[in-house]
């Protein structure tokens, strides 16, 4: 596949440009997608590395509304992965390595994250280019919540996982940028340096100020990760892993 492909029908911003002005969408306007742009997004997927070319991913467009409905519920009534125009679910897969070799060892534990990374990989590549070509989305990641009913919905076989969902469409909302920790505190040199405690508090300080103009919340990133590390952190995963055939040893 090659851009000049798409080159007549679609127009494709820089690609710093599209990376830089990246956020979630979780509001669309009715517009559909058109099939050049939805078949350009998935060759954009397919076009992505993958690690020891395994493709260890598939991805499930769903259409059905009752599908979208019960998905929506599962994964903490998010009402977007009902509405947007599209909702897809990208699944970790070695059905079909089990089918080329009914043998193949799939069922260790860094086969699932050799899946993992290929399919966030595989389904960034599909975000950017939605972006690209002015459309957007979010991830769903709250899939997980239900993620044996997930796999019920969507007739996953064994050696395959319901990873997480994507919504795209038209934007219908201009979203602040959400401030991201500062660069030095993302990337080291030779070895690992801890972000330093006052760093963390001032970065607090900037979360805290977003979140308040954003939804007038009392929240900063230190008490989001209690929010989410704070507690159980999705148990029912292992296992769901475990009776697909998948992270045993
Ligand atoms: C794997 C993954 C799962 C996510 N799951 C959800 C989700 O279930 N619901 C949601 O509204 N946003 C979800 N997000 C979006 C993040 O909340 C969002 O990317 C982050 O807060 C940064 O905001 P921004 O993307 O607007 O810059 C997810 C993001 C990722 C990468």
């Amino acid at each position: 596949m090659t851009y000049d492909h798409y080159h007549s029908t679609l127009t494709s911003a820089p690609t710093l440009e599209t990376i830089y002005q990246h956020r979630s969408i979780r509001r669309f306007t009715d517009e559909p997608l058109t099939d050049t742009e939805r078949e350009a997004i998935w060759q954009a997927g397919r076009a992505a590395s993958s690690s020891s070319f395994m493709q260890s991913v598939h991805i499930i467009r769903v259409t059905d509304a009752d599908k979208r409905t019960a998905l929506s519920e599962l994964a903490a009534q998010q009402k977007y992965v009902r509405t947007a125009p599209e909702f897809w679910v990208f699944c970790i897969d070695y059905a079909k390595h089990r089918l080329a070799y009914p043998e193949a060892q799939v069922d260790w534990t860094e086969a699932t994250l050799i899946g993992a990374v290929d399919a966030g990989i595989m389904a960034q590549n599909c975000l950017l280019a939605a972006e690209s070509i002015g459309l957007g989305g979010v991830y769903i990641g709250a899939l997980r919540n239900g993620i044996e009913e997930a796999a019920k919905i969507l007739a996953l076989p064994e050696y395959t996982v319901p990873l997480f969902g994507m919504c795209l469409g038209h934007p219908d909302q201009q979203p602040l940028y959400r401030p991201r920790l500062p660069l030095n505190t993302l990337v080291s040199e030779n070895r690992y340096r801890l972000i330093e405690a006052d760093t963390l508090a001032q970065y607090n300080q900037i979360l805290a100020d977003y979140y308040r103009v954003r939804s007038n919340l009392d929240l900063d990133w230190s008490r989001a990760v209690i929010d989410n590390f704070g507690k159980p952190v999705r148990p029912q995963v292992l296992p769901f892993l475990h009776k697909q055939g998948l992270a045993k040893r």
